[in-house]
């Protein structure tokens, strides 16, 4: 039997009607899947002992807050008691009695070896565990290698290396013998590309990475995972895209992660993703840093050569402490 003729337009009020329900119907599955993903993510640390060492920089607040929220039996470690403190009552502010933890505050300071052993051991002490530990702490310096002192070189490796190690070392063993754990590093794509006047900042993070990347193998047997998260660039809270002309605003809207960094919020959600995947390994660059990755790899004289560029311009850039 001959098939029915479907007149022309009747095809082109379907054709124009399909489009639009399938976007709609793929943004509702990519909803539904975030959400479930969401809650799933929060179940995987409810009553886990959970480490966060400086809880009170702009990415230790946020993952604070969504471990908190996820019923994580959370240590703050901060260098400063009072914003801990503040921390502490916005945290309690919000608290569901039924699903969350009152957390415990610990003064660390990451470059003080014997404080980080110290704390360490108040920890196990108080919890008998700790099942996720997040090396979040570090500290930066900007200048040209001549101009910053070995003393600050030193400082910076304390603080974003030995720090980060010993407390590692000191928490390991018992992750061991309980044969479960988890320990992420929140590092710095500087710590795959070597970016001018960073030297002891992206040195630090160098040897925290390869650090890290070694014990990943060395503890899997015992089912200990080691995660690092490399974000490029996280953006304050305070700065917002200014008023520009209409070009200027799309751009800033489709390219903002570009133009401003990833959002501390957004970066905590994907430390938490990171820890109910159990996923080794996660950068969170654009496409220019990650392109620059393979050059710098497969393409060095040429990555040099660019970075150098951009270097003449800017020989006299300032020092930061
Ligand atoms: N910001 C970015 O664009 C960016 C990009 C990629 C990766 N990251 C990484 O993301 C993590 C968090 O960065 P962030 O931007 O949220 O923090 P941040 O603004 O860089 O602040 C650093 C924090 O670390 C603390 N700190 C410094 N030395 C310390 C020490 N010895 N012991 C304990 N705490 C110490 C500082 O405390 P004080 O203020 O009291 O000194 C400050 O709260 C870091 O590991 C960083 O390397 C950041």
């Amino acid at each position: 039997m001959p098939l029915p003729i479907i007149p022309q337009a009747k095809m082109g009020v379907t054709a124009v009607l399909v489009l639009p329900l399938l976007l709609l119907g793929i943004s509702g599955l990519l909803f539904i899947y975030q959400e479930v993903s969401r809650l799933w993510s929060k179940s995987a640390v409810q009553n886990k002992v959970v480490v966060i060492t400086d809880a009170i920089s702009g990415l230790g607040k946020e993952c604070a807050r969504v471990f908190h929220t996820g019923g994580a039996r959370l240590v703050l470690c901060g260098k400063n008691w009072e914003r801990l403190q503040t921390l502490y009552d916005a945290l309690i502010s919000v608290a569901d009695p039924s699903k969350t933890f009152t957390p415990k505050l610990v003064l660390l300071d990451l470059s003080d070896i014997s404080c980080v052993q110290d704390v360490a051991k108040e920890v196990l002490d108080c919890y008998g565990c700790v099942d996720i530990l997040i090396s979040n702490a570090s500290m930066k310096v900007k200048g040209p290698a001549h101009k910053i002192s070995l003393e600050l070189d030193k400082k910076i490796m304390d603080a974003n290396y030995f720090g980060p190690i010993t407390l590692t070392k000191a928490l390991l063993p018992n992750m061991i013998s309980r044969r479960t754990g988890q320990i992420v590093l929140v590092n710095n794509i500087q710590g795959r590309l070597g970016i001018p006047f960073r030297t002891a900042y992206a040195a630090s993070k160098h040897a925290a990475l390869g650090f890290f990347d070694c014990l990943r193998a060395e503890v899997e047997e015992f089912d200990v995972v080691v995660s690092t998260v490399s974000p490029t660039f996280i953006r304050s809270y305070h700065v917002d895209p200014g008023q520009g002309n209409w070009e200027a605003s799309v751009w800033k809207f489709f390219f903002r992660k570009l133009t401003y960094g990833a959002h501390p919020v957004d970066v905590a959600e994907e430390v938490m993703r990171t820890v109910r995947r159990k996923k080794q390994e996660v950068f969170l660059a654009n496409p220019i840093p990650r392109a620059a990755m393979y050059v710098r790899t497969f393409f060095p004289e040429f990555f040099f050569a660019v970075v150098a560029c951009g270097v003449k311009e800017k020989l006299n850039v300032p020092e930061e402490g």
